[in-house]
């Protein structure tokens, strides 16, 4: 099954699903050492999106999400807590529990459709038959996939990874172990024999899945990061550990002496859950039915899910996912990492306590610019809710509401201007042609969907907003109360209200995989029947809302928050809320471009500029700055500080720049990021290469620690800084 005509069939088979009638979507499966935090609802939030959102188009559709439960660090929890490691993961998961029934997100809400737990028994029966299918087969270079060998070397028990050197901080002090770049934590040495799985021998395979399938990893700064990673030599991966050092693991094959590794078991979850090895759980759910799947992590584990999951899967003969998409992390306001040490983490209970469901919900998926990493701050969240929710959305739908009630009765009105009305209502500058709404509507809704299925979900919901700027422009310019002061444009107003409710009704529809609750509800004040979640938003058309019905009582969708009340009863938080602290147990992970911001302690050469030296803004639009984003990125041979970038200034071919960073800004770690470049810096020549512009940055400290330019928002290359 390891040929190439092989995986050709597995990519092709793919390709034809396109036209999708079932969807599998997971979540990440959380460690069971650790409690929710903003993160894991985060991750849950995304995906019941993505799975409401295919459900209301009549996609058979599948969410899964769960507990990671075995590995050193569980064993280690369940030591420190005084429990046995499996006390250990079902207190943590009923955490889970309680987290998804009070946000909406179990099954009883609509959400997930499967809690999978790595200690269920059919689990360890699938990744043992996953195991086997692999030691059985050949390479694509004709070696044994899983061979014996010896392992030396050091392991991140919190990141269940092993390191190499440049991603670990070596000690400072001689003889103590080296710390984890992520956790700042002490690494484990190993020194064990083990088996091995031959990764090596899949870079070909991998790389051709990368580029036939260019969707495979999302986004394309992520996929260029991953690519860069598989063609940098990928080295065989120590897939077992022996059952005396971590015993709390799903025997392997054949050689109950060793355990298998966490991450080959974890990943394997996703097809086990569903009846890969298992055929009870596979009557229930469909293994052949709803494989392959779309997986949604966060980029501190994309490599696992887009090099790892694919090769093993390859190696096995089975079909690889559908696709893999990598989100950013949440910072605070300021931009830091969260953490309890840093006390500016987001309790869960606060967030339920305080803010509706849907609200957190929107909030989440508007301000994180899927892909990039998100600030999470109480204040931002109520300046969202008062501006978009409150006066937005909410505002809309109860001023329309309330004036249908005042002039219409409670009725819906009708929506048509009679002939012999058209010109008298010309005269109030209301468009008496329908088709000008309901094609702006069309296209906005398409629009929306088009975003929903790329997952950018905040551009998706800008569009969605974009509708309801229009109609409050239209109820502002029609001045309703005016025209109901004249019986004679009595069918004007009613047209008015009219297309203000009906794209009430579209909303409802579009914003239901988003807001479920809060669209249900419009959709009952509406006067509609059913639930907005059994409409089709393809099938919608313009006109679908029936004349004459009754709307029912209208009550505020988001009430208005007062800002700094609740932010000082924030600010002290009650009792229960101290209780989460197991979630300390083990920090978050976060990519390095998550790290806190260093601290300026120097001032810069800019700030000793005196007043004497301004400058007219003439002089400055004589420096052409741009956008870029990095295309490629690698060492200059031969020196420790150059790095030689391939830019993207939107022009006819990248621009080659090189940049003196490499001492502090690995290769990989460029990749798809966006820059500020001195686009017209005359070109010189160093080391032999021609630098065509340069990076901005700041410089900071003795050394000048360069950190480099960007922007948090989505921003085309080649656009112009002014
Ligand atoms: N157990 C592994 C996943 C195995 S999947 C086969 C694991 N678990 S985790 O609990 O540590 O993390 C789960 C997810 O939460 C990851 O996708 C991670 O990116 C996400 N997040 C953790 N902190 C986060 C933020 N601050 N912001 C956004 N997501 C974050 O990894």
């Amino acid at each position: 099954m390891n040929s190439h005509a092989a995986n050709d069939l597995q990519f092709t088979i793919y390709d034809s699903r396109l036209s999708m009638t079932s969807f599998y979507v997971t979540t990440p499966i959380y460690y069971a050492n650790s409690l929710p935090h903003l993160g894991h609802l985060y991750t849950m939030i995304v995906v019941d999106t993505v799975a409401r959102s295919k459900r209301q188009r009549g996609i058979d559709t599948l969410f899964l999400t769960g507990t990671d439960e075995h590995g050193i660090n569980i064993e280690r929890a369940a030591e420190r807590n005084k429990r046995t490691p499996k006390e250990q993961a079902d207190y943590v998961v009923s955490y889970f529990k309680k987290m998804t029934a009070e946000f909406g997100l179990d099954t009883e809400h609509g959400g997930f459709d499967i809690f999978m737990r790595t200690t269920e028994p059919f689990h360890y029966e699938g990744v043992s038959e996953l195991w086997r299918r692999i030691a059985s087969s050949k390479t694509p270079k004709g070696n044994d996939p899983i061979y014996k060998g010896h392992y030396e070397g050091w392991f991140c028990a919190p990141c269940a990874e092993y390191k190499t050197e440049d991603e670990y901080q070596k000690p400072t002090v001689e003889g103590a172990p080296p710390t984890c770049l992520v956790h700042e934590t002490p690494l484990d040495r190993v020194s064990e024999d083990g088996y091995f799985f031959r990764l090596s021998d899949y870079d070909e395979e991998l790389l051709r899945l990368y580029e036939t399938r260019p969707d495979f990893v999302r986004p394309e700064s992520r996929r260029n990061e991953v690519i860069s990673f598989v063609r940098g030599g990928l080295q065989d991966l120590s897939v077992s550990r022996l059952k005396s050092s971590v015993s709390w693991g799903v025997p392997v094959p054949g050689d109950p002496e060793h355990t298998m590794y966490v991450w080959f078991e974890a990943l394997t979850n996703y097809a086990t859950a569903i009846g890969f090895g298992n055929e009870q759980q596979d009557r229930q759910f469909g293994f052949e039915k709803y494989w392959p799947a779309q997986h949604f992590v966060g980029k501190d584990i994309l490599r696992f899910h887009a090099v790892y999951w694919p090769a093993f899967l390859l190696a096995a003969g089975v079909e690889v996912p559908r696709g893999v998409f990598a989100h950013g992390m949440w910072l605070d306001p300021t931009g830091r990492k969260m953490s309890k040490t840093l006390g500016n983490t987001i309790e869960l209970d606060v967030l339920n306590r305080h803010f509706s469901i849907d609200a957190v919900r929107y909030f989440c998926l508007r301000e994180m610019v899927f892909g990039q990493d998100g600030r999470f701050g109480y204040e931002s969240l109520i300046d969202r809710v008062n501006s978009d929710l409150a006066s937005g959305l909410g505002n809309l739908l109860s001023r329309t509401l309330a004036m249908v009630t005042k002039y219409c009765d409670g009725r819906i009105p009708t929506g048509q201007i009679p002939e012999e009305k058209i010109l008298l209502a010309k005269r109030t500058g209301v468009d008496t042609d329908e088709t000008t709404i309901a094609g702006f509507i069309e296209l906005a809704r398409d629009q929306f969907l088009q975003q929903l299925d790329n997952f950018a979900f905040s551009r998706a919901l800008e569009i969605a907003w974009s509708i309801v700027a229009r109609m409050d422009k239209m109820i502002t310019d029609a001045k309703p109360w005016e025209l109901a002061k004249d019986e004679n444009q009595k069918q004007t107003l009613d047209t008015v209200l009219y297309r203000a409710a009906e794209s009430l009704r579209w909303l409802s529809v579009m914003l239901y995989p988003v807001m479920p609750q809060t669209t249900t509800q419009m959709w009952t004040h509406l006067g509609l029947h059913g639930s907005p979640a059994d409409v089709n938003p393809l099938q919608l058309k313009w006109g679908g809302l029936e004349a004459g019905s009754q709307i029912t009582e209208v009550k505020a969708l988001f009430p208005r928050i007062e800002k700094a009340k609740l932010l000082g009863e924030i600010g002290s938080p009650a009792p229960e809320m101290t209780r989460a602290t197991e979630a300390d147990a083990v920090p978050g992970r976060f990519s390095d471009q998550t790290k806190p911001a260093p601290p300026m302690t120097h001032a810069t050469e800019a700030d000793a500029v005196g007043v004497t030296n301004f400058i007219e803004i003439g002089d400055f639009a004589k420096v052409d700055l741009r956008v870029g984003q990095v295309l490629t990125a690698e060492r200059v041979p031969k020196s420790d500080k150059l790095l030689l970038l391939q830019i993207d200034l939107g022009e006819d071919k990248p621009r080659q720049i090189l940049a003196g960073i490499a001492e502090y800004y690995a290769p990989e770690k460029m990749l798809g990021r966006k820059v500020v470049i001195v686009a017209n810096l005359k070109p010189r020549k160093l080391r032999g290469y021609e630098s065509q512009g340069m990076v901005v940055a700041a410089s900071y400290g003795e050394e000048g620690k360069p950190v480099i330019a960007t922007f948090d928002e989505d921003v085309p290359n080649g656009a112009r800084l002014k």
